[in-house]
């Protein structure tokens, strides 16, 4: 009868300690997946995160909070090693060379790249050989993204040939936005924005209207790492006067 009773208990305890591992599987899982995009979101995701959700720019604020221990420069290695990383990396590298060959940019060029989330455009233009590229977003990415409001550059007026940005969409301000890439680039430099895919000439000139002193150059329907996008290249002039 003790005996009984004995094995009774040891099944019921067994029992416990299953639910118990189960319990905390539920809430490591739902935690994880839970934090994905909460508030990051509102500030610079593009429409390449939000239209495929396995991109090859990760951007996620989980990248950010499931490594907490995990030190920058080791962060950078393990993520600039993975295939989607080589793969968003050459998707940009195309699109640069497109615009060398429209000489809106070259190795001497200094360049901003604004929302650039982990850097994809920062190592594809400096891998191509241009030597003055900064890249910033809202969250530092070291070691090619530093921390800056693209609503409000810290950098002064005329320093940069060309602004480029994937960020638009994200923007909570893109009038705001796009005055800070005109403020910073030169006159007679260039802002290049990839954006999503514009499919009439109404959503080109909202784009293009948030400009206050640049000309269209070129309007293109790119693919960037399969997704649908357009380019839309706007040279910076004089204020008018
Ligand atoms: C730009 O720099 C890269 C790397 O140094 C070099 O291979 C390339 O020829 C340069 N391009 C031009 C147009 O000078
Ligand atoms: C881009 O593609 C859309 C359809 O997806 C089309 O309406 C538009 O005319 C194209 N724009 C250019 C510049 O080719």
């Amino acid at each position: 009868m003790d005996r009984h009773i004995q094995r009774l208990l040891n099944r019921i305890s067994l029992a416990f300690a299953v639910a118990g591992t189960l319990a905390l599987f539920h809430v490591f899982f739902s935690t994880s997946v839970s934090c994905s995009y909460s508030g990051h979101n509102l500030h610079h995701h593009d429409t390449l995160t939000q239209t495929i959700a396995h991109s090859p720019f990760p951007r996620s604020s989980c990248d950010a909070a499931s490594r907490p221990t995990l030190p920058p420069d080791r962060r950078f290695s393990r993520i600039q090693s993975s295939r989607s990383w080589r793969r968003g990396v050459a998707a940009l590298s195309s699109l640069f060379l497109r615009l060398r060959t429209a000489h809106l940019l070259s190795n001497s060029s200094r360049i901003l790249c604004v929302s650039s989330g982990a850097g994809h455009e920062v190592a594809a233009l400096r891998e191509s050989g241009v030597m003055d590229v900064t890249g910033v977003d809202l969250i530092d990415f070291p070691p090619l993204v530093s921390r800056a409001d693209p609503h409000n550059l810290p950098f002064f007026d005329n320093v940069f040939d060309l602004g480029f940005s994937r960020g638009l969409s994200g923007a909570l301000f893109p009038a705001r936005f796009v005055g800070e890439l005109e403020r910073t680039v030169r006159n007679g430099g260039a802002v290049a924005l990839v954006v999503e895919r514009c499919g009439s000439e109404e959503e080109v000139a909202s784009v293009k209207g948030l400009f206050r002193k640049s000309s269209l150059v070129e309007v293109s329907n790119i693919t960037l790492s399969d997704s649908q996008m357009t380019l839309i290249v706007m040279r910076v002039n004089e204020m008018p006067p």
